[in-house]
C-alpha cells in the first residue's frame, strides 16, 4: 500500500524528511483493526515528527498522520480516537495514561491505505460529515472540546479570547464557544484572516496583540511566546488560561507577579478521551458546525499540504484524500 512516511528527520528543513512509498500493509491481530482510510488530516504534530521534536530517532521509519476516517474490513464507516493509552494507568482518563501515544507516535499513522488502530478507538462517523470533515476532527477539534469544556470550565455568557484565530484547533475553539454561548474574541497575525474568524464565529476579531473592549474569564492559547503575554493580561482576576500548544515557541515570560497577583490559573491540556469526542460529535450536529477546510491534497500530493501548513498559511485544516468513499 502506498504511504506517506517520516523516513528521517531534521529540525531545519522537515520536508526533506517526507517520503510517499510503498509499504507493507497492516494485519489485524487481537483487539485492533484495520481501517480502510479515505481521508486523514495534516496537524503540526506531523511537522513534529519531521523536524524531531518529541519523537526519539529510533522510531523513525514511522507513517505520518494523527487522524484518519474510513471503512473497517467489515464495513462500518469510523472515525478513529487518535489517543492509544489506557484509562486504568490515566487514573480513568486515557489522556493522563503517562505511556499514552497520539497515533503516528508509536504506531504507525493515518496517511496511508490502512491503519491498524485498537478496536476501542472506533467512533461512528456521523452522516452530515463527510470522511475529509470527519478526519479534520479527532486532533484539532477533539483538542479543543477538552479545552474549553472538560479543561476550562466554560460556561454560556464566559468572555473568551481565541488567539491564533486561523489555525485548527482555534478555530475549532472559536466555533464550539460561540455554539456553547460564549462572547468570543479571536486574534490573528493577519487583517486578511479577520473574515475567516468571524465566519468561524468570533463576535470581533483583533490583531495579535491588540487590546479588547474588556477582560476575558478565558484564554485559548496555541501559539505560545508569540502571545502568551498578551493572553495574561487579556485575563480578568481569577481567569483561566488554557493552552494546548505552543508553535511560535515554549519559552514565554512567565510572569509570575501577575499570576499569582490577579489569581490566575493556567491549565495545560492534551487531547481528548473517546467520550469528548463522542460529545464533539454531538454538539456539532446540534449545532449546525462543520470544520472549514482550506485544502484537500491527495497521498502523492501531500508535500503540497505540508507546505501549505509550514508557510502559517492555512485557515482551518488541511485534509488528505486517501481513497475513494
Ligand atoms: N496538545 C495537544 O493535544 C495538541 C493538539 C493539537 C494541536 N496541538 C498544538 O497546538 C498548536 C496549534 O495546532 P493547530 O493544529 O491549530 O496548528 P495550525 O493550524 O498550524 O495553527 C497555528 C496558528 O497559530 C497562529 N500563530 C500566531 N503566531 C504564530 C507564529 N509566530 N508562528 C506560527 N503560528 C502562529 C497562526 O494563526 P494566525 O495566522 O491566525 O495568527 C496559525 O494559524 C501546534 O503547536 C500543535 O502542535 C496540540
Amino acid at each position: 500500500m502506498r504511504a506517506a512516511v517520516a523516513a528521517s528527520q531534521n529540525f531545519d528543513d522537515p520536508l526533506s524528511c517526507l517520503v510517499v512509498q510503498d509499504v507493507p500493509e497492516p494485519e489485524a491481530r487481537p483487539g485492533w483493526v484495520r481501517v480502510r482510510v479515505v481521508a486523514s488530516s495534516i496537524n503540526p504534530h506531523d511537522l513534529w515528527t519531521l523536524r524531531g521534536v518529541g519523537h526519539p530517532a529510533d522510531r523513525i521509519p514511522i507513517i505520518l498522520g494523527c487522524d484518519a476516517a474510513g471503512y473497517t474490513d467489515d464495513g462500518r464507516a469510523v472515525l478513529v480516537h487518535p489517543v492509544i493509552a489506557s484509562a486504568d494507568r490515566g487514573s480513568g482518563d486515557p489522556t493522563m495514561d503517562p505511556q499514552r501515544a497520539l497515533l503516528s507516535e508509536m504506531h504507525n499513522g493515518g496517511f496511508a491505505e490502512y491503519v491498524l488502530v485498537p478496536e476501542t478507538s472506533l467512533v461512528p462517523k456521523p452522516d452530515f460529515l463527510s470522511f475529509e470533515e470527519a478526519a479534520a476532527l479527532p486532533v484539532a477539534w477533539g483538542t479543543a472540546y477538552r479545552m474549553l469544556f472538560s479543561r476550562a470550565g466554560l460556561q454560556a455568557g464566559d468572555r473568551v479570547l481565541v488567539q491564533g484565530a486561523t489555525g485548527g484547533v482555534a478555530s475549532a475553539a472559536i466555533a464550539l464557544a460561540r455554539a456553547a454561548g460564549a462572547v468570543v474574541y479571536a486574534t490573528t497575525r493577519d487583517a486578511s484572516k479577520f473574515d475567516f474568524a468571524r465566519e468561524c464565529g468570533a463576535h470581533e476579531v483583533f490583531l495579535s496583540g491588540a487590546r479588547l473592549p474588556e477582560r476575558v474569564d478565558i484564554v485559548v492559547e496555541t501559539v505560545g511566546e508569540a502571545t502568551w503575554s498578551h493572553s495574561l493580561k487579556a485575563l480578568r482576576p481569577g481567569g483561566t488560561v488554557v493552552i494546548c500548544g505552543a508553535t511560535s515557541g515554549p519559552n514565554a515570560n512567565a510572569d509570575l507577579n501577575r499570576v499569582f497577583y490577579q489569581q490566575l490559573s493556567i491549565i495545560g491540556s492534551t487531547g481528548c478521551t473517546v467520550t469528548e469526542l463522542r460529545g464533539l460529535l454531538r454538539l456539532m450536529q446540534t449545532a449546525g458546525l462543520r470544520p472549514k477546510i482550506e485544502q484537500t491534497v491527495s497521498l502523492e500530493n501531500i508535500r503540497d499540504g505540508f507546505e501549505l501548513l509550514l508557510a502559517g498559511a492555512n485557515r482551518g485544516k488541511i485534509a488528505v484524500k486517501v481513497s475513494e468513499a
